[in-house]
Order: structure tokens, then C-alpha cells, then sequence
């Protein structure tokens, strides 16, 4: 049975006690498909928490005092410091690996931001990241997948997290590149909640007569999506127990890591995160702390810069453990913290500028920040999380982050540090690779993830491989 469609009366009846009627504002000349587009996007607002949200986050800041007793978290060190260490790795490695033997992890991605730094119209995946063959993020993380797979003998599937805004596009790319070699069963696409941008005055906005100005809700958002999706049926029907998760943003990010997957496991961990030491006091990346035993992340934004640049005894930085987004996830965690259809993470806010319209329904022209945008990060499910643990990562093997067009972080910088990794890894297999006077690489490097997984997989094939020309594109396919 359909729906009876939403009338301007139930739908006031639903605004007014929240002093939302200005939604309305253009209905009477809006047709049939548009008010029940608009209908669509009102309904799906989560109005019992709406009234606080505003009072909370939009009527006033939220209090971002820091709690007093603010300590370093704790962390596994990048290599074990001991014997009794080096055998909980080795045990950890091999728990993954009979992990992903088995068939008990699946990748998860997030790819639902809206990319505005780097400034690219379309799926931040869709973006040519690989510096020869220009292969895109979506390619590079897809064809290392084909790898693992072969790897672990085992499907590993594939949760890629969209927003409304670039869900098809996603989707079409995939279908258009034959998913590069996956099973289009082991790649599952879902796409995330969103959130209404909220005026100063506490008014939601409209970004046309017919439409709330919406933006994805944050990648704390793809906890509950993954529920609400049907995602989370699917792992349990596919006995995954663990997922594996990145962003999209990443193409270093060494997607399934039998260490972490089986550390992870083994310590009952709910929530385990990779660590960086960070490359200084104001590197853009949150600080793993810890409070009253719990562990959390603070913002570099929210971190006072005394206590950022505070040195210990041993003269290095105190909150010297940065996050690179990498972790891994209990599947039952998931279950728990979404149970009832509800997740209950903080919000962060944004003032920003957000496009809406005017009294007669034509663009406004705002030349100042006038709305909060309200997100949730999926790093504050860590004081919710049971045993979580934090495992450092090698930043030149594993983090060439693409936020920025140029710069720190940015597309130069990526593939500076991707030729840098095929570079220690050919070197590592025997392989002669010609330098320029000053020690850099002469030519252009590329390995193909879709054999080259890790060094490992460069190793074995070492005797095989040609040295590159000097001054040569040379790519290892
Ligand atoms: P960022 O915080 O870098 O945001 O996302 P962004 O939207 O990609 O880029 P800017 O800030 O607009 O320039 C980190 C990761 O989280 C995902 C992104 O796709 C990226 O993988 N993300 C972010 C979501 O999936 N959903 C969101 O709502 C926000």
C-alpha cells in the first residue's frame, strides 16, 4: 500500500511545534512532485532532537572546555620493543590473516564528503590520483582489493558509504569500469543521512522553494547508516565480524592489515585506530587523548597551543599521536551503538555559508557565514568503544592524504609520496632504481596495485622485475 501523500496540513501540524512553519512558505505554488520532494526531505528530519540541537549548538557555541586531566592515550608501538611484544605481533598477524582466510572482514569506506577543498566537481573517488597511469582513488583501492582477495583467498566485500549528492554518480562510475575486476555482489553501496543547515536565527533554510538546504550529516553519520541501509543484515547474513575503515582520501591506506585486524580481535577491542607521530605541534590531525581512563580524540582545532607544543621528559611531544582516520570496527559495536534505529554521537558545528532563498524564492545573496552546519565523527564513538587501542602506523607507508589542489596534503604531495613507497619497495626486492645527483627519483614510477599489494608481494617478484631506464615512465604491471 502507498503512502497517502503529506498535505500542508499534517505538515504544519509537524513544523509549528518546533516554529518551523516558514518551510511552507512557497507550497501553495509548488506542483504536486515538488511539494512531495519537499514533503520527502521534512519527513525525514529528526524533529525529536531538532529543538535542542538548536538550542545547543545554533542559539549558543557548545562549551569546548577542555576536560583538566587531559592525557596522552596510550598506543602499541609501530615495531614490538620486546620478545614478549614481538610475539602478541606475530600471534595478531596471524589472527588476521585467518580472519581474512576466512571470510570474517569487509572493507569500509567513506566516500560521502563533499570535497570542498580540493574543488573537484564529481566523487572525490572519481578523482586521477596515480601519478602515471592517472588511475583514480576508486581504481587504486578496488584493484588492491582484487589483490587482497587473491591474497587471503576469500571475498572481502566492499561497504562504500555515498551522500545523496554523489550516490548515482558513484554508482555509474563503478558499472561504467566493470567495478575493476570486483564481483559486483562483493561491493555494496549506501548512502548517508544528511542534516538541514540552520540559520544564526535558529531557522532552518531553504535552498529552493521546494528543497531544505541539506548536507551530508559527517562520517559519524555512516554508523546509523550502516543499520539503516540494510548494510549491517547483510554483514550478519555474510558472517562478517570486523570492518576494516578509510576514507576515500587516502591512496597509501593499507586497506585490510592482518596486525591490526588480528590486534583488534584478539584484545576484544571495539573500536581500534591507527596512530601517527605527528609531523609537529599544528599537524592538522586529531590527538589521541585520553580522560579518566577513557580513551577520545581531540581536534587540532579545540587543542590549546600550550598543551599541542608541551614536551615530556624525554624532550619529544607529549600529544605526539595523531589520527589518520584508519580503523577497525567490531560489527556487534556497530549493532549496539545504532540499536532502536538511533545513534546518539556528539555534534560538531560549522558556521558556514550556505546558498538559500530569498522571500520570493531566488537565490539569497549572503556575503557573510549564515548557517550552522552540524556533523558527527565517527572518532567519538572511541569513549563509547569497549578495550579500544591504538596502534602506531608507518605515515611514509600508509598516508598521502588528497585534501587540498596544492600544497600540504595535496595532489603534489600524494603522488610525491606513492613513487617514494614504489621506490623503498623496489629497493627493498633488489630492484636499482637510477637517481638524479641530489638523491631523487630520475623518471616516473608507478606500481600497479593489482599486483602489488605490499612489499612483500614486490619481494617475491624481485628477480623478475627490470630495472627502470633513467629518466623513464616506467609502470609494473
Ligand atoms: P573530510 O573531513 O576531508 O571532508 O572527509 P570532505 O568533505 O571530503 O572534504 P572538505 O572538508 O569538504 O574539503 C574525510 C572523509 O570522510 C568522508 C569523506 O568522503 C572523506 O573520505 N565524509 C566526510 C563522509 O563520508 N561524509 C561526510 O559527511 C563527511
Amino acid at each position: 500500500m502507498t503512502p497517502e501523500p503529506a498535505t500542508k496540513d499534517s505538515l504544519l501540524a509537524l513544523l509549528q511545534p518546533h516554529g518551523q512553519e516558514h518551510l511552507l512558505h512557497f507550497w501553495d505554488q509548488l506542483d504536486e512532485a515538488a511539494r512531495q520532494r519537499l514533503a520527502t526531505q521534512l519527513l525525514a528530519v529528526d524533529w525529536a532532537s531538532m529543538d535542542s540541537w538548536i538550542r545547543d549548538y545554533v542559539q549558543k557555541e557548545p562549551d569546548t572546555a577542555l576536560p583538566p586531566n587531559l592525557e596522552p592515550a596510550p598506543h602499541y608501538p609501530l615495531a614490538p620493543r620486546s620478545p614478549a611484544e614481538a610475539a602478541i605481533y606475530d600471534g595478531a598477524r596471524r589472527r588476521g590473516e585467518t580472519l581474512l582466510h576466512e571470510g570474517h572482514v569487509a572493507g569500509f569506506m567513506v566516500a560521502g564528503g563533499q570535497g570542498t577543498r580540493l574543488g573537484y566537481d564529481g566523487p572525490k573517488g572519481t578523482f586521477p590520483i596515480s601519478p602515471l597511469r592517472q588511475k583514480t582513488l576508486f581504481q587504486l583501492f578496488a584493484e588492491s582489493l582484487v589483490r587482497a582477495q587473491a591474497k587471503y583467498g576469500a571475498a572481502i566485500p566492499w561497504f562504500i558509504m555515498t551522500s545523496p549528492g554523489n550516490d548515482a554518480a558513484t554508482r555509474t562510475f563503478f558499472k561504467e569500469h566493470a567495478f575493476f575486476g570486483l564481483k559486483p555482489d562483493d561491493v555494496f553501496f549506501f548512502t548517508q543521512g544528511t542534516m538541514p543547515a540552520i540559520g544564526l536565527d535558529g531557522k532552518i533554510l531553504l535552498q529552493a522553494p521546494d528543497s531544505l538546504a541539506l548536507s551530508p550529516n559527517g562520517h559519524g553519520g555512516s554508523l546509523l547508516a550502516l543499520r539503516q541501509s540494510g548494510a549491517l543484515d547483510r554483514m550478519r547474513k555474510r558472517n562478517i565480524q570486523h570492518l576494516s575503515y578509510w576514507q576515500v582520501d587516502n591512496p597509501l591506506v593499507q586497506m585490510v592489515d592482518p596486525l591490526f585486524i588480528g590486534l583488534h580481535d584478539l584484545t576484544n577491542s571495539d573500536l581500534s585506530s591507527r596512530g601517527l607521530v605527528k609531523t609537529g605541534p599544528t599537524e592538522k590531525l586529531g590527538n589521541y587523548c585520553q580522560v579518566n581512563g577513557k580513551l577520545t580524540i581531540i581536534e587540532y582545532s579545540d587543542m590549546p597551543e600550550a598543551l599541542a607544543a608541551a614536551k615530556g621528559p624525554d624532550g619529544r611531544l607529549r600529544f605526539r599521536i595523531g589520527s589518520p582516520a584508519i580503523h577497525v570496527l567490531r560489527r556487534d559495536f556497530i549493532e549496539r551503538l545504532t540499536e532502536g534505529g538511533r545513534l546518539s554521537l556528539p555534534l560538531h558545528r560549522a558556521v558556514k555559508k550556505v546558498p538559500c532563498v530569498d522571500e520570493q524564492g531566488a537565490p539569497a545573496k549572503s556575503h557573510h557565514p549564515n548557517a550552522v552546519k552540524l556533523e558527527m565523527f565517527i572518532f567519538d564513538a572511541l569513549p563509547l568503544a569497549n578495550h579500544p587501542l591504538i596502534l602506531e602506523a608507518d605515515r611514509a607507508e600508509q598516508f598521502a592524504p588528497v585534501k587540498n589542489p596544492t600544497g600540504v596534503d595535496s595532489v603534489e604531495s600524494s603522488q610525491r609520496l606513492q613513487q617514494e613507497r614504489a621506490i623503498r619497495w623496489l629497493e627493498a626486492a633488489g630492484v636499482t632504481v637510477p637517481r638524479q645527483p641530489n638523491g631523487a627519483l630520475d623518471g616516473t614510477l608507478e606500481l600497479s596495485p593489482r599486483r602489488f599489494l605490499d612489499r612483500d608481494d614486490v619481494v617475491a617478484a624481485g628477480p623478475t622485475l627490470a630495472a627502470p631506464l633513467p629518466g623513464a615512465a616506467t609502470v609494473y604491471e
